[in-house]
């Protein structure tokens, strides 16, 4: 049996912080260590705790093998570590394997000249003066291409801060093995593979084919080629030498399924997983595309899932998941009154997190957190339009209102501990990320409500766990738009799940309704064959045996 994780999502600058500076660290996890074996969670991802400038909140590395100070030191890494595992729950680290930082040591040197040794650990080009190697954007904005120098240039797919690695040297990937095996002998259990589809590049010489002017996204140069399997698998089968049941998620965002089953198969030694931002598409909006809030579309959400839960090998299970530090919080995406908001954060556990797959809760999800509205705009770390929003009649407050909606720092906001508390029990001191409002939600304001979100993510993890939800084959059924059905079976015990994602009620006619509701968040009627949800509600049937 392969392993089925619960994953919880740390990002560590904004769970819990023990040292009065307002920054989240590693003993601060350690603290809450007892609240997500409560929630019933069984294995926790952190965002990059490594030595970093922070230029991408950690995703820029100048020492793998040191513990950022902000984040406390080895000996309290340790300490977590061996805390989580007394307690059952697994740790895996992020690992940041395209780009270092600049202040990598390796980048120092490379910047030396062509005849140092570490100058091929990195990606370089010349180009004639006034002109760029080729016309590749860099996701963060801009060419790829920073020059240095005599019309030399290095590539760098995130910020200009962050150079990217060249996997094609032998010595590099040597160096990634022993970072990894260094974390593994330390007793982490796995890693949590950032940006893996794009360690490998295209030719330099090539340019996308376009009319448009300046540099274009280039997925097709930079992103899921062939070869990146071939690294990966090396990769991931001299650590499973060390450690031969590590677990590895792999972030692999423009990736459809038939990538997803290549990057999973089972057959050989790569990821166990891969994260697909492919599930989520937003509809159409009126608004400025800078301040549009992201809706998802549902219909090709579950187009999607059905895909990825049928082209998987065999025994390969698909990620689970509405939120991470990446995109808006998932009830920003959907327009819902506030009084609504927590019973349609519930349906919408229900309607991922019992599908077939490996469940990952980014943390504050659970409370039913949003994303929230920054206090200043230059927090939101983005390249905002503003000047073309005001230009477009919106006021400066309407735009700041509309930002949360879209842009990812909103969604890295302080977790919500405490409501009696002091910056809700995340810190005494200042939060280094700081809110308008305080989070409407907290840990011990729904502790003890039998009905509140929390409670009802407990219930569902309790029951994910059962083998009808961990085994169980799965069928998603066509249904309304803004309404999610599926059954799972296994032998003779069958689920039909239900969940309403709407402010309306809807009914769904089934051949076959099981008996017993094990399940439910708000109110359901049955008439025969057809089950009435009402707004934001879902509920979860199962057979007695001898009904299949
Ligand atoms: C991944 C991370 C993202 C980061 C990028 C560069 O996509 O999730 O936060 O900016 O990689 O490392
Ligand atoms: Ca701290």
């Amino acid at each position: 049996m392969l392993m089925q994780p619960i994953i919880y999502q740390i990002y560590p600058k904004s769970f819990q912080d023990s040292n009065h500076d307002g920054i989240g660290d590693l003993k601060g996890i350690e603290q809450r260590l007892d609240y997500l074996k409560d929630l019933g969670v069984t294995m926790l991802w952190l965002n990059p705790i490594y030595k970093s400038p922070q230029v991408d909140n950690g995703y820029d590395v100048a020492d793998y093998y040191q513990i950022d100070p902000s984040f406390g030191t080895l000996a309290d890494f340790k300490a977590l570590v061996a805390a989580a595992h007394e307690r059952g729950l697994k740790i895996i680290m992020d690992f940041v394997m395209n780009h270092t930082s600049d202040e990598h040591p390796w980048f120092k040197e490379a910047l030396k000249g062509a005849d140092n040794p570490y100058h091929d650990y990195y990606l370089w080009q010349t180009a004639p003066s006034g002109q760029l190697p080729n016309n590749w954007a860099s996701f963060f904005g801009g060419s790829v291409w920073e020059p240095v120098g005599h019309n030399e240039y290095y590539f760098h797919l995130f910020d200009k801060r962050m150079p990217d690695l060249n996997w094609h040297n032998r010595k590099v990937r040597q160096e990634m093995v022993k970072i990894a095996q260094y974390w593994l002998n330390l007793g982490v259990d796995g890693f949590r593979l950032d940006a893996f589809i794009h360690i490998v590049k295209a030719d330099f010489k090539q340019n996308v084919i376009t009319a448009k002017k300046g540099p274009q996204i280039a997925e097709e140069y930079y992103a899921n080629l062939p070869l990146v399997q071939e690294y990966l698998e090396e990769f991931i089968s001299e650590l499973k030498q060390l450690k031969p049941d590590l677990f590895i998620i792999g972030e692999a965002a423009s990736a459809e399924v038939s990538l997803g089953f290549d990057y999973t198969n089972p057959k050989r030694d790569l990821c166990d997983t891969v994260v697909t931002f492919r599930y989520f598409k937003e509809k159409p909006s009126p608004d400025l595309p800078a301040l549009a809030r992201q809706t998802l579309d549902l219909v090709h959400l579950k187009t999607e899932l059905s895909k990825w839960q049928q082209g998987l090998g065999l025994g390969a299970l698909p990620t689970l998941y509405w939120n991470n530090h990446d995109l808006p919080r998932v009830l920003s995406r959907f327009e819902v009154s506030s009084e609504a908001k927590e019973k349609l954060a519930k349906s919408l556990a229900v309607a991922m997190y019992l599908q077939r797959g490996i469940p990952c809760i980014y943390y504050g999800e659970e409370l039913g957190l949003e994303s929230l509205e920054l206090k200043t705009v230059e927090a939101y770390q983005e390249k905002l339009e503003l000047k073309q929003a005001l230009a477009a009649g919106y006021s400066q407050n309407q735009i700041e209102a509309k930002l949360p909606l879209k842009y990812k720092m909103a969604a890295r906001t302080p977790m919500p501990w405490d409501d009696t508390k002091v910056h809700q029990g995340f810190s005494d001191a200042t939060p280094w990320l700081e809110t308008k409002e305080k989070a409407p939600v907290t840990v011990t304001a729904q502790l003890h409500r039998a009905d509140s979100c929390l409670s009802a993510y407990k219930q569902l993890l309790a029951l994910k766990k059962t083998p009808l939800f961990t085994a169980g084959q799965e069928i998603i059924l066509p249904s309304a738009e803004d309404l999610v059905v599926f059954e799972r079976q296994l032998n003779n015990k069958r689920a039909l799940v239900l969940a309403n994602l709407s402010a309306k009620s809807q009914s769904f006619k089934g051949e076959f309704i099981p008996q017993t509701c094990v399940f439910k968040t708000g109110e359901y009627q049955v008439d025969k064959q057809e089950i009435r949800l009402a707004a934001y509600s879902s509920c979860v049937f199962i057979n007695d045996e001898e009904e299949a």
